[in-house]
């Protein structure tokens, strides 16, 4: 069993914090959204994986992810030119696949409670894939499946206008190699791409074996900043308290990780929050559901389930800064004296400058 992690195409959705980065790298919890696939493939026992990468992003993806070692595993990157549909991007990693089964994870997706049970079910044997659907308000958003009267799946498809069901298909899937003989006939999409969605549909004609599972527990793409914020909560609503870093003269109460090197002074800390290595948090208030990134300065202000990247500065904000994500290196700093108002939300890129 191999594992396919997809960190290519272009993160349109997210802009403006993907002008300046991959999206699979904006961290959840203070760790790059990428790497909750690679541990979940890890995890479940596969130490040969292939990352999908683009000629944007692929050189940052290589430098957070490295050789895999740390993971005790092997990454190979596999350069995707054209982000031209995730069967396109199995297409372009067939050399690498060989004949061998894969698990295949998207990397701005995320999963609770790892693949491992899918990964022995595929090798039981049976299926020539296994897919994973779970109810979303918003199928037309997905890939969409219909099952019948026994819970089969019998028609797959992706982004309907007038989806049939309210299952999505979850961006990890199990495939067999006959998968590749079906991409081979693929014709692209309305919009243009080489659909998985489609590719599955084409086993299931060939009288293929699919198997659905519903997913246990919860699954984000983190497709969309409030997607983000959502999945951020998700993870952080499971941590334990971990203080490490140096608070003086403050309060920290409940799920609260602090690395080294962070401060906090005359502040509190109300979790679950995570505050990252060299981070300073001064004479102000982080609330529940909040990541801090490294070296990021939180002076004056209130910050409540936001997501504020590496090497930011948040200064004398005159407002609760909520329900946002700040990217890295941005500088957010307020009036200083003026009155509380209102919750602020904001997405803001890499390197933005605001002056409240
Ligand atoms: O998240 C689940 C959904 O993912 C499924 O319900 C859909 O059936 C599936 O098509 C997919 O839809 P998205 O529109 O969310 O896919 P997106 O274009 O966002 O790409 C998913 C990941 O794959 C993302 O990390 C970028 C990467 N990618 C995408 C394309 C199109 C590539 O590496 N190469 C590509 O060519």
């Amino acid at each position: 069993m191999k594992g396919l992690i997809l960190s290519g195409g272009k993160g349109t959705r997210m802009r403006p914090l993907t002008f300046t980065r991959a999206k699979q790298l904006i961290p959840i919890a203070n760790k790059p959204n990428l790497f909750y696939g690679i541990e979940d493939v890890v995890g479940a026992g596969v130490s040969e994986i292939g990352i999908i990468i683009s000629p944007d992003t692929g050189d940052e993806v290589k430098a957070a992810a490295g050789d895999g070692s740390r993971w005790g595993v092997r990454i190979t990157y596999i350069m995707q030119h054209e982000p031209r549909g995730l069967a396109h991007a199995v297409l372009t990693a067939r050399d690498f696949l060989g004949d061998d089964a894969f698990v295949m994870y998207l990397g701005d997706n995320i999963l609770s409670g790892g693949i491992g049970h899918l990964v022995e079910e595929y090798q039981r044997g049976g299926a020539a894939a296994i897919v994973l659907l779970t109810p979303v308000p918003n199928p037309q958003q997905f890939g969409v499946a219909e099952l019948n009267e026994s819970g089969q799946v019998v028609r797959l498809v992706e982004k309907p206008k007038e989806p049939k069901s309210d299952l999505a298909l979850v961006g990890v899937y199990l495939f067999g190699p006959q998968i590749h003989g079906i991409i081979d006939g693929l014709e692209p999409s309305w919009r243009g791409e080489y659909e998985i969605t489609d590719a599955i549909q084409g086993l299931l004609d060939s009288g293929q074996g699919v198997i659905a599972h519903q997913v246990r527990g919860w699954w984000k793409d983190t497709g969309r900043p409030e997607d983000l914020l959502d999945a951020n909560r998700l993870v952080l609503s499971h941590i334990t308290a971990d203080l490490q870093g140096e608070i003086v003269d403050s309060q920290v109460t409940g799920e609260v990780v602090i690395e080294p090197g962070a401060r906090i002074n005359r502040s509190t800390v109300r979790g679950p929050a995570h505050i990252a290595a060299d981070a300073v948090i001064e004479d102000s208030y982080v609330g529940p559901y909040t990541s801090i990134g490294r070296g990021t300065a939180v002076h004056s202000s209130e910050v409540e389930y936001s997501i504020v990247l590496d090497g930011s500065e948040i200064r004398d904000l005159p407002t609760l800064l909520d329900a946002s994500v700040i990217g890295q290196e941005v500088q957010l700093v307020g009036p200083g004296s003026a009155k509380r108002r209102k919750a602020l939300t904001v997405a803001l890129g890499d390197g933005s400058r605001v002056q409240l």
